[in-house]
Protein backbone atom coordinates (compact mmCIF):
# COMPACT_ATOMS: atom_id res chain seq x y z
CA UNK A 1 0.00 0.00 0.00
CA UNK A 2 1.20 3.54 -0.74
CA UNK A 3 -0.28 5.75 1.06
CA UNK A 4 1.04 9.54 3.01
CA UNK A 5 1.50 10.09 6.68
CA UNK A 6 -1.66 12.81 6.19
CA UNK A 7 -3.62 10.52 4.08
CA UNK A 8 -3.64 8.24 6.37
CA UNK A 9 -4.57 10.13 9.10
CA UNK A 10 -7.85 11.80 7.45
CA UNK A 11 -8.73 8.37 7.14
CA UNK A 12 -8.90 7.19 10.49
CA UNK A 13 -10.86 10.55 11.05
CA UNK A 14 -13.53 9.11 7.68
CA UNK A 15 -12.46 6.21 6.73
CA UNK A 16 -13.04 5.60 2.73
CA UNK A 17 -11.66 3.91 0.14
CA UNK A 18 -8.75 1.46 -0.82
CA UNK A 19 -7.03 3.03 2.47
CA UNK A 20 -10.42 3.20 4.99
CA UNK A 21 -10.50 -0.80 3.66
CA UNK A 22 -7.01 -1.14 5.09
CA UNK A 23 -7.34 0.59 8.36
CA UNK A 24 -10.96 -1.30 8.79
CA UNK A 25 -8.79 -4.27 8.86
CA UNK A 26 -6.28 -2.28 11.25
CA UNK A 27 -8.47 -1.31 13.57
CA UNK A 28 -10.60 -4.41 13.88
CA UNK A 29 -7.13 -6.21 15.62
CA UNK A 30 -5.66 -3.40 17.03
CA UNK A 31 -8.12 -2.08 18.98
CA UNK A 32 -9.78 -5.31 19.71
CA UNK A 33 -9.47 -5.14 23.72
CA UNK A 34 -9.90 -1.15 24.07
CA UNK A 35 -13.33 -1.74 22.42
CA UNK A 36 -13.76 -5.48 24.55
CA UNK A 37 -12.72 -3.01 27.48
CA UNK A 38 -15.19 -0.02 26.60
CA UNK A 39 -18.35 -2.53 26.82
CA UNK A 40 -17.39 -3.41 30.02
CA UNK A 41 -16.24 -0.59 31.91
CA UNK A 42 -19.53 1.98 31.09
CA UNK A 43 -20.89 -1.09 33.60
CA UNK A 44 -23.99 -1.45 30.67
CA UNK A 45 -26.67 -3.10 32.39
CA UNK A 46 -29.21 -5.83 30.75
CA UNK A 47 -31.73 -3.73 30.11
CA UNK A 48 -29.65 -0.57 28.87
CA UNK A 49 -30.30 1.37 25.95
CA UNK A 50 -27.43 2.13 24.37
CA UNK A 51 -25.81 4.59 21.54
CA UNK A 52 -22.26 4.45 20.36
CA UNK A 53 -20.83 7.12 18.37
CA UNK A 54 -18.02 6.63 15.80
CA UNK A 55 -18.55 2.58 15.70
CA UNK A 56 -15.69 2.02 13.25
CA UNK A 57 -15.71 -1.89 12.59
CA UNK A 58 -17.88 -2.65 15.16
CA UNK A 59 -16.49 -4.39 17.97
CA UNK A 60 -18.23 -2.76 20.53
CA UNK A 61 -21.25 -2.49 19.22
CA UNK A 62 -20.62 -6.69 19.36
CA UNK A 63 -19.90 -6.24 22.94
CA UNK A 64 -22.55 -4.53 23.77
CA UNK A 65 -24.88 -6.77 22.06
CA UNK A 66 -24.09 -9.78 24.29
CA UNK A 67 -24.27 -7.16 27.47
CA UNK A 68 -27.58 -5.78 26.85
CA UNK A 69 -29.93 -8.96 26.04
CA UNK A 70 -32.99 -6.86 27.30
CA UNK A 71 -31.94 -3.78 25.79
CA UNK A 72 -31.15 -2.18 22.58
CA UNK A 73 -27.50 -0.96 20.76
CA UNK A 74 -27.57 1.46 18.09
CA UNK A 75 -24.89 3.27 16.31
CA UNK A 76 -24.17 5.99 14.66
CA UNK A 77 -20.78 6.82 12.32
CA UNK A 78 -20.86 8.96 9.31
CA UNK A 79 -18.41 6.93 7.07
CA UNK A 80 -20.42 4.75 5.08
CA UNK A 81 -17.46 2.33 4.20
CA UNK A 82 -17.79 1.50 8.41
CA UNK A 83 -21.42 1.02 8.58
CA UNK A 84 -21.02 -1.72 5.69
CA UNK A 85 -18.60 -3.18 7.86
CA UNK A 86 -19.75 -2.96 11.05
CA UNK A 87 -23.37 -4.45 9.81
CA UNK A 88 -21.17 -7.25 8.44
CA UNK A 89 -19.91 -8.07 11.46
CA UNK A 90 -23.74 -7.96 13.46
CA UNK A 91 -25.50 -9.21 10.87
CA UNK A 92 -27.34 -11.18 13.71
CA UNK A 93 -28.06 -9.10 16.34
CA UNK A 94 -29.26 -6.66 13.79
CA UNK A 95 -31.77 -9.03 12.72
CA UNK A 96 -33.10 -9.73 15.69
CA UNK A 97 -33.90 -5.86 16.02
CA UNK A 98 -31.47 -6.17 19.02
CA UNK A 99 -28.68 -3.55 16.96
CA UNK A 100 -29.29 -0.75 14.69
CA UNK A 101 -26.30 1.06 12.54
CA UNK A 102 -27.11 4.46 11.56
CA UNK A 103 -25.39 6.52 8.89
CA UNK A 104 -24.78 10.22 9.90
CA UNK A 105 -22.68 12.41 11.84
CA UNK A 106 -22.13 13.35 15.40
CA UNK A 107 -22.43 17.19 15.04
CA UNK A 108 -26.22 16.48 13.46
CA UNK A 109 -27.43 13.56 15.98
CA UNK A 110 -31.07 14.75 16.02
CA UNK A 111 -31.39 14.19 12.22
CA UNK A 112 -30.66 10.45 12.54
CA UNK A 113 -31.93 9.92 16.27
CA UNK A 114 -35.28 12.31 16.46
CA UNK A 115 -35.62 12.48 19.77
CA UNK A 116 -34.40 9.21 21.38
CA UNK A 117 -32.62 8.89 24.45
CA UNK A 118 -30.51 6.87 25.74
CA UNK A 119 -28.90 5.17 29.06
CA UNK A 120 -25.43 5.05 28.10
CA UNK A 121 -23.72 6.98 25.26
CA UNK A 122 -20.08 6.05 24.38
CA UNK A 123 -17.58 7.27 21.85
CA UNK A 124 -14.16 5.23 21.19
CA UNK A 125 -11.36 6.71 20.06
CA UNK A 126 -13.62 9.21 17.79
CA UNK A 127 -13.73 12.65 20.30
CA UNK A 128 -11.08 14.08 18.65
CA UNK A 129 -12.79 14.40 15.73
CA UNK A 130 -15.59 16.69 16.89
CA UNK A 131 -15.82 19.65 14.94
CA UNK A 132 -17.11 22.06 17.92
CA UNK A 133 -16.14 20.11 20.96
CA UNK A 134 -18.76 21.50 23.34
CA UNK A 135 -21.47 22.27 21.40
CA UNK A 136 -21.09 18.26 20.18
CA UNK A 137 -21.35 17.15 24.02
CA UNK A 138 -23.98 19.52 24.44
CA UNK A 139 -26.00 17.88 21.35
CA UNK A 140 -25.10 14.30 22.54
CA UNK A 141 -26.14 15.62 26.55
CA UNK A 142 -29.72 16.02 25.06
CA UNK A 143 -29.95 12.39 23.86
CA UNK A 144 -29.42 10.82 27.27
CA UNK A 145 -32.34 10.33 30.18
CA UNK A 146 -31.68 11.92 33.15
CA UNK A 147 -28.91 10.35 34.94
CA UNK A 148 -27.22 8.69 31.94
CA UNK A 149 -23.95 8.64 31.25
CA UNK A 150 -21.62 9.83 28.53
CA UNK A 151 -18.19 7.78 28.03
CA UNK A 152 -15.70 8.83 26.00
CA UNK A 153 -12.93 6.35 25.30
CA UNK A 154 -9.27 6.78 24.37
CA UNK A 155 -6.52 4.50 23.71
CA UNK A 156 -3.09 5.77 24.75
CA UNK A 157 0.40 4.71 24.98
CA UNK A 158 0.36 2.75 28.80
CA UNK A 159 3.50 4.84 29.77
CA UNK A 160 1.42 8.26 29.26
CA UNK A 161 -0.80 6.87 32.45
CA UNK A 162 1.72 5.76 33.76
CA UNK A 163 4.00 8.99 34.07
CA UNK A 164 1.12 11.35 34.20
CA UNK A 165 1.80 12.94 30.44
CA UNK A 166 -1.61 12.46 29.48
CA UNK A 167 -2.84 14.42 32.19
CA UNK A 168 -3.48 18.01 30.12
CA UNK A 169 -5.77 15.40 27.78
CA UNK A 170 -7.91 14.36 29.88
CA UNK A 171 -8.36 17.56 32.10
CA UNK A 172 -9.17 18.96 28.18
CA UNK A 173 -12.09 16.52 28.04
CA UNK A 174 -13.35 16.85 31.52
CA UNK A 175 -12.87 20.68 31.18
CA UNK A 176 -15.44 20.46 28.04
CA UNK A 177 -17.98 18.18 29.58
CA UNK A 178 -18.29 20.30 32.38
CA UNK A 179 -18.41 23.44 30.01
CA UNK A 180 -21.05 21.24 28.11
CA UNK A 181 -23.51 20.82 30.90
CA UNK A 182 -22.54 17.90 32.42
CA UNK A 183 -22.49 17.53 36.19
CA UNK A 184 -19.74 15.24 37.09
CA UNK A 185 -16.87 12.90 35.60
CA UNK A 186 -14.83 10.76 37.09
CA UNK A 187 -11.89 8.88 34.79
CA UNK A 188 -10.62 5.06 34.90
CA UNK A 189 -7.79 4.16 33.39
CA UNK A 190 -6.40 -0.11 32.63
CA UNK A 191 -3.61 -1.51 31.09
CA UNK A 192 -4.40 -3.76 28.12
CA UNK A 193 -3.11 -6.18 27.62
CA UNK A 194 -2.75 -7.76 23.73
CA UNK A 195 -4.85 -10.91 23.51
CA UNK A 196 -5.69 -10.71 19.55
CA UNK A 197 -1.76 -11.40 18.26
CA UNK A 198 -2.77 -12.19 14.70
CA UNK A 199 -0.29 -10.65 12.44
CA UNK A 200 -2.08 -8.48 9.94
CA UNK A 201 -0.05 -6.86 7.48
CA UNK A 202 -1.77 -3.92 7.74
CA UNK A 203 -0.51 -2.70 11.42
CA UNK A 204 3.10 -3.03 10.26
CA UNK A 205 2.28 -1.17 7.23
CA UNK A 206 0.36 1.33 9.32
CA UNK A 207 2.78 1.79 11.85
CA UNK A 208 5.70 2.11 9.72
CA UNK A 209 3.90 5.38 7.97
CA UNK A 210 3.09 6.84 10.89
CA UNK A 211 5.41 6.73 13.44
CA UNK A 212 8.70 6.03 10.53
CA UNK A 213 9.05 1.92 12.27
CA UNK A 214 7.11 -1.11 13.50
CA UNK A 215 5.57 0.24 16.86
CA UNK A 216 6.32 -3.41 18.08
CA UNK A 217 4.72 -4.47 21.22
CA UNK A 218 4.67 -1.83 23.18
CA UNK A 219 1.73 -1.20 26.19
CA UNK A 220 -1.30 -0.26 25.48
CA UNK A 221 -4.44 1.33 27.93
CA UNK A 222 -7.85 2.43 27.63
CA UNK A 223 -8.74 5.69 29.41
CA UNK A 224 -12.35 6.32 30.00
CA UNK A 225 -14.01 9.49 30.95
CA UNK A 226 -17.29 9.15 32.01
CA UNK A 227 -19.50 12.65 32.19
CA UNK A 228 -23.12 12.14 34.35
CA UNK A 229 -26.52 13.84 32.59
CA UNK A 230 -27.08 15.67 36.15
CA UNK A 231 -31.37 16.79 37.04
CA UNK A 232 -29.70 20.25 37.75
CA UNK A 233 -27.74 21.41 34.75
CA UNK A 234 -25.47 24.23 34.81
CA UNK A 235 -24.64 27.41 32.17
CA UNK A 236 -21.00 28.35 31.49
CA UNK A 237 -20.33 31.88 31.10
CA UNK A 238 -18.79 31.53 27.67
CA UNK A 239 -17.39 35.31 27.79
CA UNK A 240 -14.53 33.73 30.43
CA UNK A 241 -13.51 30.56 27.95
CA UNK A 242 -10.45 30.94 26.02
CA UNK A 243 -10.44 27.49 23.97
CA UNK A 244 -8.12 26.19 21.74
CA UNK A 245 -10.26 23.98 19.63
CA UNK A 246 -7.25 22.44 17.22
CA UNK A 247 -7.74 18.85 18.80
CA UNK A 248 -7.19 17.15 15.17
CA UNK A 249 -5.62 14.28 15.81
CA UNK A 250 -5.78 13.72 19.66
CA UNK A 251 -3.39 16.82 19.93
CA UNK A 252 -5.61 18.06 23.15
CA UNK A 253 -5.12 21.63 23.92
CA UNK A 254 -5.72 22.77 27.17
CA UNK A 255 -8.37 25.57 28.58
CA UNK A 256 -7.59 28.68 29.77
CA UNK A 257 -9.95 30.83 32.13
CA UNK A 258 -9.60 34.13 31.68
C1 LIG B 1 -10.39 6.11 14.64
S1 LIG B 1 -11.96 5.44 14.20
C2 LIG B 1 -12.39 4.49 15.68
C3 LIG B 1 -13.37 3.39 15.38
C4 LIG B 1 -13.80 2.52 16.58
N1 LIG B 1 -14.53 3.27 17.55
C5 LIG B 1 -12.59 1.86 17.18
O1 LIG B 1 -12.22 2.17 18.32
O2 LIG B 1 -12.02 0.97 16.54
C6 LIG B 1 -13.04 6.85 14.31
C7 LIG B 1 -14.46 6.53 13.82
O3 LIG B 1 -15.32 7.62 14.17
C8 LIG B 1 -16.07 8.02 13.04
N2 LIG B 1 -16.29 9.47 13.15
C9 LIG B 1 -15.35 10.44 13.27
N3 LIG B 1 -15.92 11.66 13.36
C10 LIG B 1 -17.25 11.46 13.29
C11 LIG B 1 -18.37 12.35 13.29
N4 LIG B 1 -18.18 13.66 13.37
N5 LIG B 1 -19.62 11.82 13.21
C12 LIG B 1 -19.78 10.45 13.10
N6 LIG B 1 -18.76 9.56 13.08
C13 LIG B 1 -17.50 10.06 13.16
C14 LIG B 1 -15.18 7.65 11.84
O4 LIG B 1 -15.94 7.47 10.65
C15 LIG B 1 -14.53 6.35 12.31
O5 LIG B 1 -15.30 5.21 11.99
Amino acid sequence: MVASREALLENFAKPEGYIGEFLGDYMLHENYELNVWAAKVINAQKHDHILEIGFGPGIAIQELSKLVPDGRVVGIDYSDLMVVKAKKLNAEAIQKGQVKLLSGSVENLSLSLGEEQFDKIVAVNTAMYWKDTIQTMSKILGHLKPGGTLSIILHRADQSVRDGSCQDEIKWYSDNLYYAGFGSVYVQSQTLPRTKREFISSRKTVQEILWGYDGGEYDLAGICITATKSSTPHLYDATKLYLNVDNRFGIARSITLT
